[in-house]
C-alpha cells in the first residue's frame, strides 16, 4: 500500500486497475486535466525541465524522489495514506462507530460540497500563479514556485479521485467542472473569493503561500480528522506536500525582508522613499502587504456562527484541528465559544454554542499558528539592529465575511467612523502604488546563483544541492 504504482497511467496506491469503471473514468478525465494544464498552468513553461520532487511512497520516510522533468510530464495520481486498523469516528453524535468505508447516503451531499469547495481551490492557485515565472527572482525560486505548482494540481487529483470513485454521476460533473471554473473568471470564477484574488508579483506570492496555504493546512487538518475514512487518509498525504509550500512563504518573506534590513543598514535610513529608490521593498510595504494576505485569509474560515460547520461537526464529516489530541468530549453539546461583534462602536465578545462557532474555533487555531512565522520574521528585522516590528493585523480588520464583515476596524482593533477607514486605508492595505511599485522590481534573474537585487539568496538549496545549482533548465 505505501508503495505507488508508476506502470499504471494513472500512477497510484488505491489498486485502480482493480476497478475498470473507476479507471477508464479517471482516463478520461486525464486528458482534460492536461489540456487544463497547459492552457492555465504556469505561462510559458511547458518545455522546461525542472527539478522537481515526486512522491514515490506514503512512507514519511523517504517519501519523495527528485529529478529533472518537463512539468505536462509530472506523474500526478492517486497517493493515500494507509488505513488504520480499527479506526473510528472520533467526534460528532457518530463518535465510536467505526470509520465509514463508503458515504453514508444521508452525508453524501454534504461530503460533496466539502470535498468540491477543497477540490476548487487547488487548480484555482496554479491559475493565479500562472504569469509570476515570467518574473521569478531566481532559479532556485522558480523551481519552487513550479513544485508548489504540480503539487496543488495533484491535490486537485485527490479530490477528483474521491469525486470519481465515491459519488457516481454527480461526482464525475463535479470534476469536469472544477476544470470549467477559473480564478477571476467573470462569469465562471473559483468558489471562495482569496482564490479569485490575482497573485501579481512575487511579494504576494510568498504571502499566498506562507498565509493561504495555511489556510489549506487548517482545512485539511479539520478533513483528515474525518470519519469518511477515504477523505482522512487522503487528506493526510496531501498535508506531507502542503508542508513545502507554507516554507516557500515563509523562507521567502524572510529573505525579502533580509535583502531590505541590509541595504537600510548600508544606507543608514529608515525613509521608505530612500529605501524604494534603493531597488528594496520598504518594510511599511512588506506589513501592508501582510494586513491584506492575512486579513483574506482568514475570511476562508467562513461566517464566525454556521449551523453548516455544526451540522458538518455534529455528522463526523469535519472535525477540528487536532480533534484527537483534545482532551474533552468531542461532542460539544451545551459548550460556548466567544465570537466578536461591534456594538455602540466597539468589539464586544458574544457567547454562542460552540458547535455552531466552529468556524472560528479553526480561524483562532490558524491565527495562533500564523503568528508564530511573524515573530520570526521580526527575529530578522532585529538581528539587524533595526526597531521596526511586523504585526499580524486584528482578526476583525478589513472582513467581508460574517458578523465583522464591512465594520470599519484598524489593524490595532479600534473600531472607526467611515471617513477614519478611508483617510487609513492606504496606511494598511497596499495602493495600487504600492503594487505598481512592487511590480517595477519584478525582473527575470535566471542565472544559476544568481538573485533579484530585492532579495536575499536562500540559506541553502533544495535536496541538499547547492544554491546554485541548475534547478530549471530553459532549453
Ligand atoms: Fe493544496
Ligand atoms: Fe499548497
Amino acid at each position: 500500500m505505501s508503495t505507488i504504482n508508476y506502470s499504471e497511467k494513472i500512477p497510484n496506491n488505491v489498486a485502480l486497475s482493480e476497478d475498470k469503471t473507476l479507471q477508464r473514468a479517471l482516463e478520461h478525465w486525464q486528458p482534460n486535466y492536461l489540456n487544463w494544464w497547459n492552457d492555465m498552468g504556469p505561462d510559458g513553461s511547458q518545455g522546461f525541465d525542472v527539478y522537481l520532487r515526486t512522491a514515490v511512497s506514503v512512507d514519511p520516510d523517504g517519501w519523495a524522489q527528485f529529478g529533472h522533468v518537463k512539468m505536462p510530464d509530472y506523474r500526478w495520481g492517486i497517493f493515500m495514506n494507509p488505513k488504520e486498523e480499527g479506526r473510528q469516528v472520533n467526534f460528532g453524535e457518530h463518535k465510536g462507530e467505526a470509520a465509514w468505508q463508503d458515504i453514508p447516503g444521508e452525508h453524501r451531499a454534504n461530503l460533496r460540497r466539502i470535498i468540491v469547495t477543497q477540490g476548487d481551490t487547488e487548480p484555482a492557485s496554479v491559475e493565479q500563479q500562472r504569469h509570476l515565472g515570467l518574473t521569478c527572482p531566481s532559479q532556485y525560486d522558480l523551481r519552487n514556485l513550479f513544485q508548489v505548482n504540480v503539487e496543488e494540481g495533484r491535490h486537485l487529483w485527490a479530490m477528483v479521485y474521491l469525486l470519481h470513485k465515491y459519488f457516481g454521476r454527480d461526482g464525475r460533473e463535479e470534476a469536469d467542472a472544477l476544470l470549467q471554473r477559473n480564478s477571476g473568471d467573470a462569469d465562471n470564477p473559483r468558489i471562495l473569493q482569496a482564490f479569485n484574488e490575482k497573485t501579481p508579483d512575487w511579494l504576494s506570492f510568498y504571502m499566498f503561500t506562507y498565509f493561504t496555504d495555511r489556510d489549506g493546512k487548517f482545512q485539511l487538518c479539520a478533513l483528515a480528522e474525518s470519519g469518511f475514512d477515504p477523505l482522512a487518509r487522503t487528506t493526510k498525504f496531501m498535508l506531507t506536500e502542503e508542508a513545502h509550500h507554507m516554507f516557500v512563504g515563509e523562507s521567502g518573506v524572510s529573505r525579502v525582508i533580509a535583502r531590505t534590513c541590509q541595504v537600510m543598514n548600508e544606507l543608514k535610513t529608515d525613509d521608505p522613499a530612500k529605501v524604494r529608490a534603493a531597488g528594496v521593498i520598504d518594510l511599511p510595504t512588506i506589513q501592508r502587504y501582510l494586513n491584506f494576505h492575512f486579513s483574506v485569509t482568514i475570511d476562508l474560515f467562513g461566517a464566525d456562527e454556521s449551523s453548516n460547520a455544526a451540522i458538518f461537526y455534529n455528522t463526523g464529516l469535519k472535525g477540528r484541528y487536532e480533534e484527537t489530541k483534545r482532551g474533552d468530549d468531542h461532542r460539544l453539546q451545551g459548550q460556548t465559544y466567544k465570537v466578536l461583534n461591534v456594538q455602540g462602536g466597539a468589539l464586544v465578545e458574544r457567547e454562542v454554542p460552540m458547535l455552531n462557532a466552529l468556524n472560528e474555533v479553526l480561524r483562532d487555531d490558524y491565527i495562533k499558528d500564523s503568528i508564530g512565522g511573524v515573530q520570526r520574521w521580526n527575529k530578522v528585522i532585529e538581528k539587524a539592529g533595526i526597531p521596526f516590528r511586523l504585526q499580524a493585523p486584528h482578526k476583525a480588520f478589513n472582513r467581508k465575511i460574517g458578523t465583522l464583515a464591512g465594520a470599519n476596524v484598524a489593524p490595532d482593533g479600534r473600531v472607526l467612523s467611515q471617513a477614519e477607514w478611508v483617510a487609513n486605508e492606504k496606511n494598511w492595505l497596499p495602493s495600487a502604488e504600492d503594487r505598481a511599485f512592487v511590480a517595477s522590481l519584478m525582473g527575470r534573474v535566471t542565472d544559476p546563483g544568481k538573485f533579484a537585487g530585492w532579495i536575499a539568496p536562500p540559506v541553502m538549496g533544495i535536496n541538499r544541492q547547492p544554491v546554485d545549482f541548475e534547478y530549471v533548465r530553459f532549453n
